[in-house]
Protein backbone atom coordinates (compact mmCIF):
# COMPACT_ATOMS: atom_id res chain seq x y z
CA UNK A 1 0.00 0.00 0.00
CA UNK A 2 1.34 3.50 -1.04
CA UNK A 3 1.55 5.98 2.12
CA UNK A 4 1.02 9.71 0.96
CA UNK A 5 3.18 11.89 2.78
CA UNK A 6 2.57 15.55 3.18
CA UNK A 7 5.02 17.60 4.37
CA UNK A 8 3.91 19.98 7.63
CA UNK A 9 5.20 23.21 5.25
CA UNK A 10 3.38 21.83 2.52
CA UNK A 11 0.00 22.66 4.62
CA UNK A 12 1.16 25.76 5.64
CA UNK A 13 1.77 27.48 2.21
CA UNK A 14 -1.64 29.15 0.63
CA UNK A 15 -1.89 28.62 -3.18
CA UNK A 16 -5.32 30.47 -3.18
CA UNK A 17 -5.25 33.79 -5.42
CA UNK A 18 -7.88 35.84 -3.13
CA UNK A 19 -6.99 37.85 0.13
CA UNK A 20 -9.12 35.88 2.52
CA UNK A 21 -11.64 37.93 3.95
CA UNK A 22 -11.63 38.93 7.64
CA UNK A 23 -14.36 36.50 10.14
CA UNK A 24 -17.51 38.34 10.88
CA UNK A 25 -17.25 40.75 13.97
CA UNK A 26 -19.62 41.56 16.98
CA UNK A 27 -20.39 44.98 14.91
CA UNK A 28 -21.62 42.82 11.89
CA UNK A 29 -24.39 41.55 13.40
CA UNK A 30 -28.04 42.16 14.04
CA UNK A 31 -28.18 44.94 16.37
CA UNK A 32 -31.00 43.70 17.96
CA UNK A 33 -29.33 40.30 19.14
CA UNK A 34 -26.58 42.71 20.73
CA UNK A 35 -28.99 44.45 22.82
CA UNK A 36 -31.22 41.72 24.28
CA UNK A 37 -29.94 40.69 27.81
CA UNK A 38 -31.11 37.46 29.62
CA UNK A 39 -29.64 38.38 33.29
CA UNK A 40 -30.77 34.51 34.20
CA UNK A 41 -28.27 32.76 32.16
CA UNK A 42 -25.70 35.76 32.33
CA UNK A 43 -22.33 36.80 33.49
CA UNK A 44 -22.83 35.18 37.13
CA UNK A 45 -23.94 31.85 35.87
CA UNK A 46 -21.19 32.05 33.29
CA UNK A 47 -19.11 32.51 36.24
CA UNK A 48 -20.85 29.45 37.94
CA UNK A 49 -19.69 27.18 35.40
CA UNK A 50 -16.11 28.11 34.95
CA UNK A 51 -16.25 27.39 39.07
CA UNK A 52 -17.94 24.19 38.40
CA UNK A 53 -15.03 23.25 36.03
CA UNK A 54 -12.20 24.23 38.55
CA UNK A 55 -14.21 22.04 40.91
CA UNK A 56 -13.27 18.85 38.79
CA UNK A 57 -9.53 19.56 39.10
CA UNK A 58 -7.91 17.74 42.11
CA UNK A 59 -6.43 20.31 44.21
CA UNK A 60 -8.92 23.22 43.10
CA UNK A 61 -8.32 25.46 46.17
CA UNK A 62 -12.43 26.51 46.61
CA UNK A 63 -13.98 26.81 49.94
CA UNK A 64 -16.68 24.61 48.62
CA UNK A 65 -17.10 21.26 46.20
CA UNK A 66 -20.48 21.87 44.44
CA UNK A 67 -22.34 24.85 42.67
CA UNK A 68 -25.73 25.33 43.85
CA UNK A 69 -27.70 26.36 40.98
CA UNK A 70 -30.36 28.80 42.55
CA UNK A 71 -30.48 30.99 39.43
CA UNK A 72 -32.70 29.25 37.40
CA UNK A 73 -35.98 27.31 38.14
CA UNK A 74 -34.79 24.33 35.92
CA UNK A 75 -36.63 21.49 38.69
CA UNK A 76 -35.21 18.08 37.22
CA UNK A 77 -31.39 19.78 37.57
CA UNK A 78 -32.12 20.14 41.35
CA UNK A 79 -33.46 16.39 42.21
CA UNK A 80 -36.94 16.87 41.14
CA UNK A 81 -37.78 13.07 39.91
CA UNK A 82 -39.61 12.86 37.06
CA UNK A 83 -43.16 11.75 37.32
CA UNK A 84 -43.34 7.66 36.74
CA UNK A 85 -46.56 8.40 34.44
CA UNK A 86 -44.84 10.71 32.02
CA UNK A 87 -41.71 8.60 31.61
CA UNK A 88 -43.64 5.29 31.67
CA UNK A 89 -45.97 6.74 28.99
CA UNK A 90 -43.61 8.65 26.86
CA UNK A 91 -41.18 5.74 26.72
CA UNK A 92 -43.26 3.27 25.17
CA UNK A 93 -44.61 6.42 22.63
CA UNK A 94 -40.70 6.23 22.10
CA UNK A 95 -40.24 2.90 21.38
CA UNK A 96 -43.86 1.34 20.75
CA UNK A 97 -42.18 -2.26 20.23
CA UNK A 98 -41.82 -2.08 23.70
CA UNK A 99 -45.94 -2.54 23.64
CA UNK A 100 -45.65 -6.16 22.18
CA UNK A 101 -42.69 -7.01 24.30
CA UNK A 102 -44.40 -6.27 27.53
CA UNK A 103 -47.18 -8.24 26.43
CA UNK A 104 -45.26 -11.51 26.89
CA UNK A 105 -44.42 -10.08 30.27
CA UNK A 106 -46.14 -11.83 33.39
CA UNK A 107 -49.38 -9.60 34.07
CA UNK A 108 -48.33 -8.53 37.63
CA UNK A 109 -44.57 -7.63 36.76
CA UNK A 110 -46.16 -6.08 33.30
CA UNK A 111 -48.92 -3.83 35.32
CA UNK A 112 -45.84 -2.91 37.78
CA UNK A 113 -43.93 -1.96 34.91
CA UNK A 114 -46.62 -0.26 33.03
CA UNK A 115 -49.78 -0.03 34.64
CA UNK A 116 -52.47 -0.68 31.73
CA UNK A 117 -53.72 2.94 31.44
CA UNK A 118 -50.01 3.87 30.49
CA UNK A 119 -50.40 1.07 27.84
CA UNK A 120 -53.75 2.57 27.01
CA UNK A 121 -53.01 6.06 26.61
CA UNK A 122 -49.59 5.45 25.08
CA UNK A 123 -51.77 3.87 22.15
CA UNK A 124 -54.09 6.20 22.23
CA UNK A 125 -51.57 9.07 21.33
CA UNK A 126 -49.38 6.92 18.92
CA UNK A 127 -52.93 6.72 17.07
CA UNK A 128 -52.87 10.08 17.19
CA UNK A 129 -49.60 11.65 16.74
CA UNK A 130 -47.69 8.52 14.58
CA UNK A 131 -44.42 7.95 14.95
CA UNK A 132 -43.00 11.21 17.45
CA UNK A 133 -40.25 11.04 15.00
CA UNK A 134 -42.73 12.53 12.50
CA UNK A 135 -43.39 16.30 12.04
CA UNK A 136 -47.19 17.09 13.45
CA UNK A 137 -49.73 19.61 12.53
CA UNK A 138 -47.92 22.94 13.24
CA UNK A 139 -50.82 24.19 15.45
CA UNK A 140 -50.66 20.69 17.55
CA UNK A 141 -51.99 17.10 17.23
CA UNK A 142 -55.55 17.55 17.26
CA UNK A 143 -56.07 14.62 20.01
CA UNK A 144 -53.72 16.25 22.20
CA UNK A 145 -55.06 19.79 21.99
CA UNK A 146 -58.99 18.82 22.78
CA UNK A 147 -57.45 17.46 26.07
CA UNK A 148 -55.89 21.03 26.66
CA UNK A 149 -59.55 22.56 25.83
CA UNK A 150 -61.07 20.46 28.41
CA UNK A 151 -58.74 21.08 31.08
CA UNK A 152 -59.35 24.41 30.79
CA UNK A 153 -62.82 23.85 30.40
CA UNK A 154 -63.27 21.58 33.70
CA UNK A 155 -60.39 24.09 35.54
CA UNK A 156 -62.65 27.19 34.81
CA UNK A 157 -66.22 26.24 34.03
CA UNK A 158 -65.97 27.64 30.94
CA UNK A 159 -65.45 26.29 27.14
CA UNK A 160 -62.66 26.51 25.29
CA UNK A 161 -62.14 25.89 21.50
CA UNK A 162 -59.32 23.08 20.80
CA UNK A 163 -59.12 25.47 17.66
CA UNK A 164 -57.89 28.46 19.83
CA UNK A 165 -54.84 26.23 21.22
CA UNK A 166 -51.75 25.98 19.66
CA UNK A 167 -49.07 23.78 21.26
CA UNK A 168 -45.59 24.99 21.58
CA UNK A 169 -42.16 24.52 22.42
CA UNK A 170 -42.26 25.45 26.05
CA UNK A 171 -44.11 28.75 27.10
CA UNK A 172 -40.76 30.57 25.71
CA UNK A 173 -41.79 29.80 22.01
CA UNK A 174 -45.37 31.12 22.18
CA UNK A 175 -43.71 34.41 24.63
CA UNK A 176 -41.66 35.04 20.88
CA UNK A 177 -44.60 34.16 18.58
CA UNK A 178 -46.85 36.67 20.06
CA UNK A 179 -44.07 39.23 20.60
CA UNK A 180 -42.80 39.25 16.82
CA UNK A 181 -46.43 39.12 15.55
CA UNK A 182 -47.54 42.16 17.90
CA UNK A 183 -44.31 44.39 17.20
CA UNK A 184 -45.55 46.63 14.17
CA UNK A 185 -43.02 48.93 14.66
CA UNK A 186 -40.31 50.58 16.86
CA UNK A 187 -43.38 52.44 18.30
CA UNK A 188 -45.18 49.42 19.81
CA UNK A 189 -45.58 49.72 23.58
CA UNK A 190 -45.40 46.47 25.86
CA UNK A 191 -46.30 46.81 29.11
CA UNK A 192 -44.51 44.54 31.49
CA UNK A 193 -44.47 43.59 35.14
CA UNK A 194 -41.31 45.00 37.11
CA UNK A 195 -39.73 43.23 38.12
CA UNK A 196 -40.45 40.39 35.16
CA UNK A 197 -38.99 37.81 33.77
CA UNK A 198 -36.26 38.84 31.56
CA UNK A 199 -37.75 36.86 28.31
CA UNK A 200 -40.20 39.57 27.99
CA UNK A 201 -37.54 42.16 28.14
CA UNK A 202 -35.29 40.33 25.38
CA UNK A 203 -37.81 39.69 23.12
CA UNK A 204 -39.13 43.25 23.24
CA UNK A 205 -35.86 43.99 22.34
CA UNK A 206 -34.86 41.72 19.55
CA UNK A 207 -38.48 42.45 17.47
CA UNK A 208 -37.26 46.31 18.75
CA UNK A 209 -40.18 47.46 20.37
CA UNK A 210 -40.65 49.40 23.47
CA UNK A 211 -40.89 47.76 26.65
CA UNK A 212 -43.19 49.89 29.10
CA UNK A 213 -42.35 48.46 32.81
CA UNK A 214 -44.94 48.89 34.94
CA UNK A 215 -43.80 48.54 38.80
CA UNK A 216 -45.80 45.93 41.37
CA UNK A 217 -46.17 47.19 44.54
CA UNK A 218 -43.97 45.38 47.04
CA UNK A 219 -45.14 47.01 50.13
CA UNK A 220 -48.32 45.17 49.09
CA UNK A 221 -47.11 41.58 48.44
CA UNK A 222 -45.92 42.77 44.75
CA UNK A 223 -49.72 43.40 43.68
CA UNK A 224 -50.63 45.77 40.32
CA UNK A 225 -51.79 49.49 40.64
CA UNK A 226 -54.26 50.21 38.21
CA UNK A 227 -53.81 53.82 38.22
CA UNK A 228 -50.03 53.38 37.40
CA UNK A 229 -50.86 51.47 34.57
CA UNK A 230 -53.59 54.16 33.26
CA UNK A 231 -50.73 56.94 34.13
CA UNK A 232 -47.92 55.03 31.81
CA UNK A 233 -50.41 54.26 28.86
CA UNK A 234 -51.52 58.12 28.87
CA UNK A 235 -47.65 59.12 28.90
CA UNK A 236 -46.61 56.83 26.18
CA UNK A 237 -49.20 57.40 24.15
CA UNK A 238 -48.60 61.62 24.15
CA UNK A 239 -44.87 60.27 23.61
CA UNK A 240 -46.05 58.74 20.27
CA UNK A 241 -45.24 55.35 21.48
CA UNK A 242 -48.57 52.92 21.26
CA UNK A 243 -49.42 50.74 23.90
CA UNK A 244 -50.61 46.93 22.02
CA UNK A 245 -49.85 44.54 24.82
CA UNK A 246 -50.14 44.02 28.71
CA UNK A 247 -48.06 41.18 30.10
CA UNK A 248 -49.37 39.47 33.50
CA UNK A 249 -47.26 36.70 34.81
CA UNK A 250 -49.34 35.05 37.32
CA UNK A 251 -48.26 33.43 39.94
CA UNK A 252 -45.20 35.80 39.45
CA UNK A 253 -41.48 35.08 38.62
CA UNK A 254 -39.65 36.38 39.92
CA UNK A 255 -41.93 37.74 42.64
CA UNK A 256 -43.95 34.68 43.68
CA UNK A 257 -47.05 36.39 44.45
CA UNK A 258 -50.68 35.74 42.75
CA UNK A 259 -52.98 38.01 41.13
CA UNK A 260 -56.55 38.31 42.94
CA UNK A 261 -59.77 38.07 40.98
CA UNK A 262 -59.95 41.83 41.70
CA UNK A 263 -56.47 42.50 40.21
CA UNK A 264 -57.27 40.86 37.33
CA UNK A 265 -60.82 42.10 36.67
CA UNK A 266 -58.73 45.75 37.17
CA UNK A 267 -56.54 44.48 34.04
CA UNK A 268 -59.26 42.88 32.11
CA UNK A 269 -60.97 46.98 32.22
CA UNK A 270 -58.00 48.79 31.13
CA UNK A 271 -56.88 46.28 27.91
CA UNK A 272 -60.90 46.73 26.91
CA UNK A 273 -60.45 50.13 27.04
CA UNK A 274 -57.23 50.45 25.62
CA UNK A 275 -57.58 47.88 23.21
CA UNK A 276 -54.71 46.23 24.41
CA UNK A 277 -53.89 42.61 24.17
CA UNK A 278 -53.22 40.57 27.20
CA UNK A 279 -50.34 38.00 27.22
CA UNK A 280 -51.44 35.75 30.76
CA UNK A 281 -47.96 33.75 31.62
CA UNK A 282 -49.37 31.38 33.47
CA UNK A 283 -46.11 28.91 33.92
CA UNK A 284 -46.73 28.78 37.45
CA UNK A 285 -50.51 27.86 38.25
CA UNK A 286 -49.98 24.29 39.88
CA UNK A 287 -47.04 25.78 42.18
CA UNK A 288 -49.41 27.80 44.64
CA UNK A 289 -48.74 27.17 48.42
CA UNK A 290 -51.17 30.10 49.71
CA UNK A 291 -54.33 31.63 48.12
CA UNK A 292 -55.50 30.13 45.36
CA UNK A 293 -54.44 31.13 41.24
CA UNK A 294 -57.27 31.99 39.38
CA UNK A 295 -56.92 31.98 35.59
CA UNK A 296 -57.20 35.30 33.61
CA UNK A 297 -59.16 33.10 30.98
CA UNK A 298 -62.11 32.63 33.66
CA UNK A 299 -61.88 36.44 34.67
CA UNK A 300 -62.56 36.86 31.34
CA UNK A 301 -65.22 34.64 30.27
CA UNK A 302 -67.02 35.72 33.50
CA UNK A 303 -67.13 39.55 32.51
CA UNK A 304 -67.43 38.27 28.73
CA UNK A 305 -70.77 36.95 29.93
CA UNK A 306 -71.79 39.55 32.09
CA UNK A 307 -71.31 42.52 29.93
CA UNK A 308 -70.27 41.60 26.31
CA UNK A 309 -70.29 44.46 25.23
CA UNK A 310 -67.58 46.23 26.83
CA UNK A 311 -65.61 42.58 27.08
CA UNK A 312 -65.72 41.06 24.03
CA UNK A 313 -63.66 42.52 22.35
CA UNK A 314 -60.77 41.82 24.70
CA UNK A 315 -58.10 39.56 23.42
CA UNK A 316 -56.59 37.18 25.71
CA UNK A 317 -53.50 34.43 24.93
CA UNK A 318 -52.75 32.76 27.91
CA UNK A 319 -49.50 30.58 28.47
CA UNK A 320 -48.79 27.16 30.20
CA UNK A 321 -45.81 24.44 29.92
CA UNK A 322 -44.27 21.86 31.19
CA UNK A 323 -41.01 22.79 32.41
CA UNK A 324 -43.11 23.95 35.97
CA UNK A 325 -45.63 22.92 38.17
CA UNK A 326 -45.12 19.23 39.01
CA UNK A 327 -43.94 18.11 36.04
CA UNK A 328 -40.25 20.34 35.33
CA UNK A 329 -39.76 18.95 32.49
CA UNK A 330 -37.86 21.91 31.24
CA UNK A 331 -35.35 19.55 29.14
CA UNK A 332 -38.45 18.69 26.58
CA UNK A 333 -40.24 21.60 25.88
CA UNK A 334 -43.71 21.60 26.01
CA UNK A 335 -46.48 24.33 26.56
CA UNK A 336 -49.62 25.67 24.86
CA UNK A 337 -51.09 29.04 23.96
CA UNK A 338 -55.00 29.21 24.02
CA UNK A 339 -56.24 32.59 22.25
CA UNK A 340 -59.65 34.24 23.35
CA UNK A 341 -61.41 36.27 21.45
CA UNK A 342 -58.39 36.91 18.14
CA UNK A 343 -59.94 38.01 14.35
CA UNK A 344 -59.68 34.89 12.79
CA UNK A 345 -56.64 36.18 10.37
CA UNK A 346 -54.89 37.21 13.09
CA UNK A 347 -55.07 33.72 14.62
CA UNK A 348 -54.23 32.54 10.81
CA UNK A 349 -50.55 34.98 10.67
CA UNK A 350 -49.97 33.12 14.54
CA UNK A 351 -50.63 29.95 12.60
CA UNK A 352 -48.46 30.90 9.77
CA UNK A 353 -45.75 31.70 12.05
CA UNK A 354 -45.97 28.33 14.15
CA UNK A 355 -45.80 26.66 10.58
CA UNK A 356 -42.33 28.13 9.25
CA UNK A 357 -41.38 26.38 12.85
CA UNK A 358 -42.93 23.26 11.19
CA UNK A 359 -44.15 21.54 14.64
CA UNK A 360 -43.74 21.98 18.09
CA UNK A 361 -41.36 19.11 19.31
CA UNK A 362 -43.63 15.75 19.23
CA UNK A 363 -42.66 14.62 22.70
CA UNK A 364 -43.13 18.18 24.64
CA UNK A 365 -47.00 18.07 22.82
CA UNK A 366 -47.19 14.67 24.43
CA UNK A 367 -45.92 15.81 27.53
CA UNK A 368 -49.13 18.25 27.74
CA UNK A 369 -51.33 15.81 26.84
CA UNK A 370 -50.07 14.09 30.10
CA UNK A 371 -50.06 17.21 32.34
CA UNK A 372 -53.52 18.44 31.18
CA UNK A 373 -55.24 14.97 31.38
CA UNK A 374 -53.52 12.71 34.22
CA UNK A 375 -54.50 9.65 35.96
CA UNK A 376 -58.14 10.15 37.84
CA UNK A 377 -58.79 9.16 41.22
CA UNK A 378 -59.55 5.05 40.49
CA UNK A 379 -57.11 4.23 37.67
CA UNK A 380 -53.98 1.89 37.96
CA UNK A 381 -51.68 4.32 37.89
CA UNK A 382 -53.34 6.80 40.10
CA UNK A 383 -52.20 5.79 43.70
CA UNK A 384 -48.56 6.02 42.74
CA UNK A 385 -49.01 9.71 40.56
CA UNK A 386 -50.69 11.13 43.50
CA UNK A 387 -48.29 10.12 46.00
CA UNK A 388 -45.79 11.26 43.58
CA UNK A 389 -46.97 14.84 42.92
CA UNK A 390 -47.71 15.47 46.94
CA UNK A 391 -44.41 14.72 47.58
CA UNK A 392 -43.53 17.36 44.99
CA UNK A 393 -45.67 20.07 46.66
CA UNK A 394 -44.73 18.96 50.09
CA UNK A 395 -41.08 19.43 49.74
CA UNK A 396 -41.15 22.66 47.25
CA UNK A 397 -42.99 24.32 50.52
CA UNK A 398 -40.50 22.83 52.92
CA UNK A 399 -38.25 24.33 50.38
CA UNK A 400 -39.37 27.71 50.37
CA UNK A 401 -40.49 28.15 54.37
CA UNK A 402 -37.27 27.09 54.86
CA UNK A 403 -35.57 30.01 52.62
CA UNK A 404 -37.57 32.47 53.64
CA UNK A 405 -37.49 32.01 57.49
CA UNK A 406 -33.86 32.18 56.84
CA UNK A 407 -34.02 35.54 55.09
CA UNK A 408 -36.76 36.96 57.49
CA UNK A 409 -33.37 36.51 60.28
CA UNK A 410 -30.47 38.04 58.22
CA UNK A 411 -29.99 41.84 59.21
CA UNK A 412 -31.31 44.72 56.59
CA UNK A 413 -33.16 42.01 54.28
CA UNK A 414 -37.04 41.96 53.44
CA UNK A 415 -38.67 39.85 51.85
CA UNK A 416 -42.16 38.91 50.47
CA UNK A 417 -43.74 35.95 51.49
CA UNK A 418 -43.42 33.11 48.66
CA UNK A 419 -47.10 32.22 47.54
CA UNK A 420 -46.32 31.00 44.00
CA UNK A 421 -44.27 29.95 41.47
CA UNK A 422 -40.59 28.80 42.83
CA UNK A 423 -38.53 31.91 43.46
CA UNK A 424 -37.50 34.19 46.08
CA UNK A 425 -36.80 38.35 45.43
CA UNK A 426 -35.74 39.27 48.40
CA UNK A 427 -34.75 43.21 49.46
CA UNK A 428 -31.01 43.65 49.90
CA UNK A 429 -31.68 47.46 52.17
CA UNK A 430 -28.01 48.31 51.09
CA UNK A 431 -28.32 52.07 51.50
CA UNK A 432 -24.80 54.48 50.75
CA UNK A 433 -25.46 56.32 54.07
CA UNK A 434 -25.60 52.72 55.85
CA UNK A 435 -23.07 50.77 53.71
CA UNK A 436 -20.51 53.73 52.25
CA UNK A 437 -17.44 51.05 52.38
CA UNK A 438 -19.96 48.79 49.61
CA UNK A 439 -20.78 51.56 47.86
CA UNK A 440 -17.38 52.61 47.65
CA UNK A 441 -16.42 49.04 45.95
CA UNK A 442 -19.22 49.32 43.43
CA UNK A 443 -18.15 52.22 42.55
CA UNK A 444 -14.42 50.78 41.58
CA UNK A 445 -15.67 47.73 40.34
CA UNK A 446 -18.31 49.27 38.41
CA UNK A 447 -20.78 46.95 39.57
CA UNK A 448 -24.00 47.53 41.35
CA UNK A 449 -24.83 46.26 45.30
CA UNK A 450 -27.01 43.67 44.24
CA UNK A 451 -24.58 42.67 41.29
CA UNK A 452 -21.65 42.45 43.84
CA UNK A 453 -23.53 40.79 46.56
CA UNK A 454 -24.32 37.79 43.83
CA UNK A 455 -20.94 37.57 43.07
CA UNK A 456 -19.76 37.49 46.38
CA UNK A 457 -22.29 35.08 47.17
CA UNK A 458 -21.10 32.92 44.62
CA UNK A 459 -17.14 33.56 44.87
CA UNK A 460 -17.32 32.66 48.26
CA UNK A 461 -20.26 29.99 48.86
CA UNK A 462 -20.72 28.57 45.63
CA UNK A 463 -24.47 29.81 45.39
CA UNK A 464 -25.43 30.77 42.04
CA UNK A 465 -28.49 33.52 42.24
CA UNK A 466 -29.40 36.43 39.38
CA UNK A 467 -29.04 40.49 40.79
CA UNK A 468 -32.31 42.16 40.65
CA UNK A 469 -31.17 44.42 38.00
CA UNK A 470 -32.15 41.41 35.32
CA UNK A 471 -35.65 41.38 36.63
CA UNK A 472 -35.61 45.55 36.75
CA UNK A 473 -36.33 47.17 40.38
CA UNK A 474 -37.44 50.34 41.52
CA UNK A 475 -34.04 52.84 40.74
CA UNK A 476 -32.10 52.84 44.30
CA UNK A 477 -33.27 49.37 45.31
CA UNK A 478 -31.19 46.45 45.20
CA UNK A 479 -32.84 42.76 45.06
CA UNK A 480 -31.58 39.37 44.31
CA UNK A 481 -33.91 36.31 43.08
CA UNK A 482 -33.29 32.58 44.06
CA UNK A 483 -35.04 29.61 43.42
CA UNK A 484 -35.76 27.43 46.58
CA UNK A 485 -35.54 24.07 44.52
CA UNK A 486 -32.02 22.94 45.53
CA UNK A 487 -32.46 20.51 48.02
CA UNK A 488 -30.86 20.30 51.75
CA UNK A 489 -30.31 23.13 54.29
CA UNK A 490 -26.37 23.06 54.13
CA UNK A 491 -26.24 25.92 51.18
CA UNK A 492 -28.98 28.01 53.41
CA UNK A 493 -26.77 27.76 56.06
CA UNK A 494 -23.55 28.81 54.58
CA UNK A 495 -25.82 31.79 52.78
CA UNK A 496 -26.43 32.79 56.33
CA UNK A 497 -23.06 32.79 57.41
CA UNK A 498 -21.64 34.81 54.02
CA UNK A 499 -24.17 37.43 54.41
CA UNK A 500 -23.49 37.72 58.18
CA UNK A 501 -19.76 38.46 57.30
CA UNK A 502 -21.05 40.49 54.40
CA UNK A 503 -22.84 42.60 56.94
CA UNK A 504 -19.98 42.71 59.51
CA UNK A 505 -17.74 43.84 56.53
CA UNK A 506 -19.49 46.77 54.81
CA UNK A 507 -21.76 48.18 57.50
CA UNK A 508 -21.20 51.57 59.19
CA UNK A 509 -20.12 50.34 62.97
C1 LIG B 1 -42.66 33.39 33.86
C2 LIG B 1 -42.05 32.43 32.90
N1 LIG B 1 -42.54 32.35 31.66
C3 LIG B 1 -42.01 31.51 30.76
C4 LIG B 1 -40.93 30.71 31.07
C5 LIG B 1 -40.37 29.81 30.04
O1 LIG B 1 -40.78 28.50 30.25
P1 LIG B 1 -40.60 27.36 29.20
O2 LIG B 1 -39.58 26.42 29.74
O3 LIG B 1 -41.95 26.74 29.08
O4 LIG B 1 -40.18 27.96 27.91
C6 LIG B 1 -40.37 30.77 32.36
C7 LIG B 1 -39.19 29.97 32.69
O5 LIG B 1 -38.61 30.06 33.76
C8 LIG B 1 -40.94 31.66 33.29
O6 LIG B 1 -40.47 31.77 34.53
Amino acid sequence: MKILRISPLCLRRSYASFKPAPKLSVSDLNESTLEAKYAVRGKIPIRADELRSKIKELNHGLPYDRIISANIGNPQQLDQKPLSWYRQTLSLVQYPTLIDKINKLDKNVRDALYPPDVVDRAKKLLKSTGSVGAYSHSQGDTLIRESVAEFIHQRDGYPSDPNNIFLTGGASAAVLYLIQVLSSGTKTGFLIPIPQYPLYTASISLNKAVPIGYYLDEANDWSTDPKLIRKLIKENKEKGVTPKCLVVINPGNPTGSILTEKDITEILEIAAEHGLVVIADEVYQENVFEGQFTSMKKVLAGLVEKDPQSYGNVQLASLHSTSKGVSGECGQRGGYIELVGFAKEVKEIIFKLASINLCPVVTGQILVELMVNHPKKGSPSYDLYNHEVSSIHKDLLERATLLYGSFQKMTDVECNKPRGAMYLFPKLNFTEDKYPKLFKKCEELNLTPDEFYCTELLEQTGICSVPGNGFGQVPGTYHLRTTFLPPGTEWIESWSNFHKDFISTFKQK
